[in-house]
């Protein structure tokens, strides 16, 4: 079974290869995928590091190479890299698509994502590997390999939604950056990160899904014990955008400037809804107070709901007879 995984991250490593040699190496490769990266900014250094390349518009380059180079097509298919239809007929799974590989926390290639050209809004813009042997997509983090040492050192690790965003921030000399890739993050991915530092800021897409999706994950990160603040991005920007827009150090300006403690962060989001209504602000202060219950260190939460009695204006008497309702399941 050992040598069959072994066979698997094999075969996604030459496959990692075989995309950037494409990318690098021949005309197609080099006039639609590597001008794509450099034209959205990224620097070559670290289109290498990542190992980033390009598909071919073929139906089967890779398949057919992997096979000539003695690969069976069972890891082929399982690796999900060679699509085989009902009639028998193999395919590649990623064509004519920018290529970013997957690396697990040790360094070898797990799976892919492969992202459209084009702006044809009936194709998905990424395709990723399906779930196999080897690639488990609630268990990893997009760039772990590559940010665990400056996670380790800054003891804090910034979580963003895509592949561009781990990139362009990575560009920008922040290395302490990871991916949950467009899946809602997992409690598996809160506690891979908490093997390296129990500070998570979350820099998630500054639009509705965005924070939708923040106020799920800090409430997943609280639940393992975690610490988390969160940015809030301008509108219809994610960090790759806004860090291409504003430069390197703006942008650690902004985040240094804007991060919240989550407390802060839903706080200023619900009561936007609120909007002075006593009834609505009585709902935010039972959310908050939620999200605090979530803590399992009860001093870290009684320090979190006097700053909650603070800002709400609300007695402290008050929020801690309902965090206890909370944590006893009545409220
Ligand atoms: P986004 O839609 O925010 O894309 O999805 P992005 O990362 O900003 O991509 P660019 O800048 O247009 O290139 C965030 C992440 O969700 C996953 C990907 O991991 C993506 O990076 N996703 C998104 C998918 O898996 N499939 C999709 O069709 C879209
Ligand atoms: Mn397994
Ligand atoms: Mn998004
Ligand atoms: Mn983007
Ligand atoms: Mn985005």
């Amino acid at each position: 079974a050992d040598t069959r995984r072994e066979s698997l991250y094999v075969l996604s490593g030459r496959a990692a290869k075989f995309f950037s040699d494409t990318m690098w190496e021949s005309d197609e490769g080099k006039t639609i995928g590597l001008s794509y990266f450099r034209e959205r900014g990224f620097r070559d250094d670290i289109l290498k590091k990542f190992e980033l390349g390009y598909s071919p518009e073929s139906w089967d380059a890779l398949t057919q190479k992997a096979i000539s180079e003695g690969f069976k097509e069972e890891y082929l298919t399982e690796t999900g890299l060679t699509i085989k239809n009902d009639k028998g007929r193999m395919y590649d799974r990623f064509r004519a698509r920018v290529m970013f590989p997957i690396h697990n926390f040790t360094g070898r290639v797990i799976g892919f994502g492969g992202r459209t050209l084009k702006t044809d809004k009936s194709i998905p813009k990424y395709v990723n590997s399906p779930e196999s042997e080897i690639y488990h997509k609630s268990n990893v983090l997009y760039g772990l390999f590559f940010a665990k040492k400056s996670i380790k050192d800054l003891d804090n690790c910034y979580l963003v939604e895509g592949y561009a965003d781990v990139l362009s921030v990575h560009q920008a000399g922040i290395e302490n950056v990871v991916a949950s890739s467009g899946t809602s993050l997992t409690t598996e991915q809160v506690r891979l990160i908490g093997r390296f530092t129990k500070n998570i800021t979350i820099l998630y897409d500054g639009d509705a899904a965005g924070i939708k999706a923040s106020l799920r994950g800090l409430d997943m990160i609280l639940e393992e014990g975690l610490n988390v603040k969160v940015v809030l991005f301008p509108d219809g920007h994610d960090p790759d955008s806004y860090v291409r827009q504003i430069g390197s150090n703006e942008f650690k300006a902004y985040i240094d400037k804007n991060q919240k403690d989550f407390i802060l962060f839903k706080t200023s989001i619900l009561l936007k809804d609120a909007a002075g209504d006593p009834i609505k602000k009585a709902g935010v202060i039972h959310d908050v107070v939620e999200s605090i219950a979530k803590i399992p260190d009860s001093i870290k939460a009684s320090v979190f709901i006097s700053e909650c009695s603070n800002l709400l204006q609300m007695e402290e008497r008050i929020l801690i007879t309902e965090l206890n309702k909370l944590r006893l399941g009545k409220a």
